[in-house]
């Protein structure tokens, strides 16, 4: 693949998780008008089906699975349906994702499992399951795992979402150097935006009783994050339609909301000159 050209998607396939709401929906949509087919992804049966009803597209050109990320077996059954109806991936989003807050000692074993079970399994789950046939097929091919500025900053009352956006930076990081020096056309993008309103203050609707347990002073952050999400100076739409362009023009780090970057620098000011660290709550997330 030259670097200097945009890639062309039209005819491609996508694959999506948490296609069902949120930025899932929206990338779905931004594939659609690219010309690729899709694959879509979710726990959430119903908001699958609307999502697909949304692109209009016939069987042909778009399927939905059931699919709870945090299981290997149910990942692995993605990527065979993506091989048998379209021949493979090209470009896979490993997009669902949930929020628990509240104080960090505070945060049950359950936050922990649910949290890091979805948003860093769930990436672990889908590189293993797609990337060996991308580099197999020896065509271009890319992975976006979607993170968030709190993968890059550490805000206070959001340790474990944090800690596990923090892994899925590192994860795309390592893969990144590892597709490099396999020769192969294919690569990887990491999307860190902050607040954008979508589902994620709402991510306990899709918690399972298994790990109902949360921990006991989340409402408090969780509003703030709701309000903040609302307030948000991108849509969903936007922030998809960026993070395809990202993929087009082949960019890893992806952060749509420009206040990240100079949080970002602060931070690791701070971090050279052996200070303290700044208090997330001032950046955006
Ligand atoms: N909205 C924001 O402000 C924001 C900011 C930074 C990062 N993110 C990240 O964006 C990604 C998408 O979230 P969103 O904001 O669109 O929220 P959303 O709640 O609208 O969408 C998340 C989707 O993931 C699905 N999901 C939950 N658990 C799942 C599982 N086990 N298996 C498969 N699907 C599952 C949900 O059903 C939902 O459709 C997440 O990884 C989130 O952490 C969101």
């Amino acid at each position: 693949m030259n670097n200097a050209t945009a890639w062309n998607l039209g005819g491609r396939t996508a694959v999506i998780t948490g296609a069902a709401s949120g930025f899932g929906r929206e990338l779905a949509l931004v594939c659609r008008d690219a010309g690729m087919q899709l694959v879509l992804a979710d726990v959430d049966e119903a908001g699958l089906a609307q999502t697909l009803a949304l692109t209009g597209l016939a069987p042909a050109r778009a399927v939905t699975q059931r699919c709870d990320v945090s299981r290997a077996d149910d990942v692995d059954r993605l990527a065979r349906l993506a091989q048998q109806r379209f021949g493979g991936a090209h470009v896979l989003f490993n997009n669902a994702g949930v929020l628990a807050a509240g104080p960090i000692w505070k945060a049950t074993p359950q936050d922990w499992n649910w949290v890091f079970g979805v948003n860093v399994m769930g990436v672990a789950h889908g590189v293993r399951s797609f990337v060996p046939a991308m580099l197999d097929r020896g065509e271009p091919a890319w992975v976006v795992n979607v993170a968030s500025a709190a993968g890059l900053l550490c805000p206070p009352d959001l340790g474990v979402y944090s800690a596990s956006k923090h892994a899925v930076v590192a994860i795309s990081e390592c893969l990144h150097h590892e597709l490099a020096a396999s020769g192969k056309p294919v690569g990887v993008s990491v999307l860190c935006p902050s607040f954008v309103d979508t589902g994620i203050a709402d991510a306990d609707r899709q918690r399972p009783a298994s790990l109902d347990d949360a921990n006991p002073e989340q409402a408090a952050t969780i509003a703030r994050i709701r309000k903040a999400t609302r307030g948000g100076t991108l849509s969903a739409a936007q922030v998809a339609q960026c993070t395809l362009e990202a993929v087009r023009a082949r960019r890893f780090y992806v952060l749509p909301h420009d206040k990240v970057v100079p949080a970002v620098a602060q931070r690791l000011a701070a971090l050279i000159a052996g200070d303290a660290p700044v208090d997330a709550r001032a950046s955006p997330r």
